[in-house]
């Protein structure tokens, strides 16, 4: 909330010309504008973007800010203390963009820990830390980065954020699901309904407004916070920052043949939600200002280059991607999963990817991606007939996996890393016998409750996927320590998120060997 007497005084003394811009004074915020905290993200060799965002009273409508322009000021240091400043500037906070706040900074040293901070209204922010990449090409030994994503607010507590706040990383990978949709009166962890741990605001999301409360209410949550503020994210979206399931193809929305949500809109309605949507996403990461919705669409695959060492590239799965096949969800295949007219990535984005796929001799060709790659089958019973495709993911569209299968199959080193699974699971990319290729899928930071080492039909699901050599339904995220002679992907996991605090142990280690496709877990 605003001292409103100090508002009226301090604009008038700025006139309230259109655009207006406040002078922000001390005293001006009643109450702490840094609510949200602060984050870096898409970090570069000579600089990263650092966020925040003005929210006095977060969950009023504007987070409790005037409808006006206000100055917010930056400082980058090299020392935690801020001794030495080697990077500031001023930013306007603006009230379309919900008051949030993304600077590009730009100038700094590689690879090396810097120290950020803001101050509007005589407050300051919480002291954010990111780290430069090492320049592209360098000779670089050894990268440790984090993965993680879907985290359900209601499902559980954050504590595995806490764990990854403590992590030394050079950056964090988020597959999405940063937000879910939908508010839920029970959960059923062990088929009995049980309360959620903590209730979203809203029921529904609907407008700007709605999107930007569930994400205000995540990022109150101070593990979030924590984890935000001392590693740079490289920041992806996946279904539930919308809606479940959605790709590109709004025409058959009407029909929602998965069953999911009988009042889907129609498709020129959902569009509209969606770029409601896409905008409270920018708002709220720590993104580059390309990524700034145009038309309700963002532009967010993007490069990272980690020296010599890791080349990744982060894609888009949901945008430009065809309908699921055979109605969606977990069935076996129909003629449509074969169409050679399917997409994925859609053919730009597609044609990007084969550009960069092995483009500057990394020793280790990384992809960043929201949906499982290898063609698992389902089953978690032996009596069921018929192989079971999850037909959200990519085996739900053969002609581009397949493309994509073949063009690891010309390279070294490919490793995938998914999310949207709820559950860890690693294994091989199969490509018409020939492993070309080693997949991990991170679990969730909270979505889908406690869970348990080993989910119902486990044994079932490894003995009908040879391939697969690792599979648990524990909550968690994922280390990748890197070097040049091996990929070593770590699944860290908590014993539970019904809970706030919580315990972390490493669960496995899957392990791919410089020169050989494949993992075998240490
Ligand atoms: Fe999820």
């Amino acid at each position: 909330m605003l001292n409103r007497r100090h508002f009226l005084a301090t604009a008038t003394l700025a006139g309230l010309s259109a655009p207006a811009i406040l002078r922000a004074e001390a005293g001006f915020f009643r109450d702490f504008p840094f609510s949200l905290g602060v984050a870096a993200g898409d970090p570069a060799s000579d600089g990263f973007v650092i966020w925040t965002r003005l929210a006095p009273d977060p969950m009023a409508p504007h987070g409790g800010m005037p409808l006006v322009n206000i100055p917010v000021e930056w400082e980058v240091s090299p020392d935690s203390g801020f001794r030495e400043i080697v990077a500031k500037g001023t930013e306007l906070a603006r009230p379309e963009l919900g008051h949030s706040v993304h600077v590009e900074v730009a100038g700094l040293l590689p690879a090396r820990p810097y120290y950020y901070r803001f101050t509007a209204g005589g407050e300051r922010s919480l002291r954010g830390r990111a780290r430069t990449l090492p320049v592209v090409g360098a000779e670089v030994d050894a990268l440790k980065f984090g993965v993680c994503g879907c985290q359900h607010y209601e499902s559980g507590f954050y504590g595995a954020y806490r764990h990854l706040a403590r992590e030394d990383l050079a950056f964090v990978y988020h597959y999405g699901d940063f937000i879910y949709e939908y508010q839920q009166d029970y959960l059923f962890p062990d088929g009995l309904p049980v309360r959620p741990v903590r209730k979203y605001a809203l029921r529904g999301l609907q407008d700007l407004g709605d999107f930007r409360t569930a994400y205000t209410q995540t990022l109150l949550d101070i593990d979030m916070q924590a984890a935000r503020s001392v590693h740079a994210f490289v920041s992806s979206f996946d279904d539930h920052e919308i809606r479940n399931d959605w790709v590109s193809v709004y025409d058959d929305w009407k029909l929602d043949l998965d069953g999911n949500d009988p009042d889907a809109p129609p498709p020129e309605v959902f569009m509209l939600r969606k770029q409601a949507a896409m905008q409270a996403w920018y708002e709220h990461m720590p993104v580059r200002k390309a990524l700034l919705p145009r038309g309700g669409m963002i532009n967010a695959h993007r490069e990272l280059r980690y020296g010599n060492l890791v080349s990744m590239q982060v894609l888009d799965t949901r945008q430009y991607r065809d309908n699921q096949p055979c109605g969606d969800g977990f069935k076996p295949a129909c003629p449509e999963v074969y169409s050679k007219d399917a997409q994925v990535l859609g053919k730009a984005q597609e044609d990007w990817l084969a550009k960069n796929l092995g483009k500057g001799g990394a020793t280790w060709n990384a992809i960043a991606q929201q949906v499982t790659m290898m063609a698992l089958d389902r089953r978690r019973r032996e009596d069921e007939p018929k192989k079971i495709l999850n037909l959200d993911s990519w085996p739900g569209y053969e002609a581009p996996r397949e493309r994509i299968l073949s063009r690891f199959a010309g390279l070294k080193n490919c490793v995938v890393l998914t999310g949207d699974e709820h559950q860890n699971f690693c294994g091989d990319l199969v490509l018409k016998d020939k492993v070309v290729g080693a997949e991990f899928v991170g679990t969730s930071i909270s979505s889908g409750g406690d869970g348990s080492d080993l989910r119902k039909g486990t044994d079932v699901f490894l003995k009908l996927n040879p391939e697969l050599k690792f599979a648990n339904d524990q909550r968690g995220y994922v280390v990748c320590d890197v070097n040049r002679e091996a990929w070593q992907t770590h699944f860290m996991v908590v014993d539970k998120v019904t809970t706030p605090t919580n315990t972390l142990s490493k669960r496995a280690t899957g392990v791919v060997e410089n020169g050989v496709a494949g993992i075998r877990m240490a």
